[in-house]
């Protein structure tokens, strides 16, 4: 058997890929583009597997991924790829309509092609699973109850409007053509492999290089955080038990502040490398320009997939935070290898 995993060589696309191959013997098909944030390092220890395949090529690539799936058959489409940074959207939206919304629209066509020629059989198992975020239902007030997945969508930024816009595709591919299909939206992740323009992995980094720490506005927005693997194993759950046609929101009922969150990323580099001087990491937090139409708050219920499907988060956010932290303590060779000058450009236009 084989799935066909699209971003593997991203942050939880690559995660999902180490993880599944731990537990399964089973082949992957990763067919990535390798923007900025994909890099084949991340799989490194598997590269060799023959578990593993890679194409480079992109989802909007109706010919390559057609021919991808009619030579592999595989049972399932785990579709991750996507641009997928909030602050990128607001700079260069064109790139978010193009691969979120118009390379989805062809992968699914493609899938929906795939599907059609199989057999019963080959018909009941296969699944076109895709990975979305809790965005799409906009920004909650304090008091407001977390996302369940009857909320109505209001997606506020370039890249939470054409993941919603992906959403309703995937959605009309099951509703018009019958394509199975199962969506899932997560909340803000974290853990190894993570591209150090998210909050975490650049607070980690800007840390231990010595730099300011940027906070947007009064730090006050709120995450809803889960560890990386969490969210692979959910995700696990939901194509095995979920059911066809349906949304499962996956979350780690960790809400913080963006402040706090610092805090404690800091307060753990105190403890696994401290400053020479004695100092805090805390020192080096700053306040800067709050991003445009920020979200306040971003909270997700995650009661159906974790009653229905049996899942629940493994990790607490201080168990997920020391692992992250020493993940990127331990691997700077990592990190300096994607600070590539495409990176330093987008730190300069971002926070300067
Ligand atoms: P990422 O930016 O780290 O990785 C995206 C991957 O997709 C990269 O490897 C990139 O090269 C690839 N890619 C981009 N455009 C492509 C194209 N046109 N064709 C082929 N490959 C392409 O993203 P991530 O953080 O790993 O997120 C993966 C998915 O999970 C995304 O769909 C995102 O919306 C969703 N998600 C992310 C989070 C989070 O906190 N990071 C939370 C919830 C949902
Ligand atoms: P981010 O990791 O970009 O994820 P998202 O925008 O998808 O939630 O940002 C998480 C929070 O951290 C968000 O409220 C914005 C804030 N933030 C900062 O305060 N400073 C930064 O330099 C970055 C990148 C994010």
């Amino acid at each position: 058997m084989t799935i066909l995993v699209t971003g593997a060589a991203g942050f939880i696309g690559s995660n999902f890929v180490l993880n599944w191959l731990k537990k399964y013997d089973e082949k992957i098909i990763n067919l990535d583009n390798l923007t900025y944030a994909g890099n084949l390092e991340n799989l490194k220890s598997i590269e060799n597997s023959s578990n593993y395949q890679f194409f480079h090529g992109d989802i909007g690539d109706s010919v390559l991924v057609g021919g991808i799936l009619k030579k592999n058959k595989p049972r399932a489409i785990l579709h991750f790829a996507a641009e997928s940074h909030v602050d990128r959207s607001f700079h260069d939206p064109e790139i978010f309509i193009q691969t979120n919304i118009v390379g989805t629209y062809r992968l699914l066509e493609q899938a929906r092609h795939f599907y059609e020629l199989l057999n019963e059989n080959d018909k009941k198992d296969f699944r076109f699973l895709h990975v979305s975020t809790d965005e799409v239902y906009g920004s909650l007030r304090l008091t407001d109850p977390a996302f369940k997945e009857t909320n109505k969508y209001q997606p506020n930024s370039v890249y939470s409007a054409s993941k919603a816009s992906s959403d309703h595709l995937v959605r009309a591919w099951n509703h018009t053509y019958d394509l199975p299909i199962l969506i899932t939206n997560c909340s803000n992740n974290y853990g190894p492999y993570q591209f150090p323009e998210k909050l975490i992995p650049l607070c980690i980094s800007k840390a231990l290089r010595g730099d300011d720490i940027p906070i947007y506005g009064d730090g006050q927005q709120v995450r809803d955080w889960l560890y990386v693997i969490d969210h692979c194993n959910g995700i696990d759950n939901v194509l095995e038990k979920g059911v066809i046609g349906e949304t499962y929101n996956i979350g780690g009922w960790n809400e913080k502040t963006n402040l706090d969150t610092v805090n404690i990323i800091c307060e753990s580099l105190d403890e696994f490398k401290p400053k020479k001087n004695g100092g805090s990491y805390k020192a080096q937090i700053s306040f800067i320009k709050d991003r445009p139409g920020h979200d306040r708050r971003y909270a997700v219920d995650a009661s159906k997939i974790s009653n229905n499907l049996a899942w629940k988060p493994s990790e607490t956010f201080e168990s997920g935070i020391h692992k992250t932290v020493k993940w990127y303590i331990n691997n700077q060779d990592w990190v300096e290898q994607i600070q590539s000058s495409e990176y330093q450009d987008w730190i300069k236009k971002n926070y300067t």
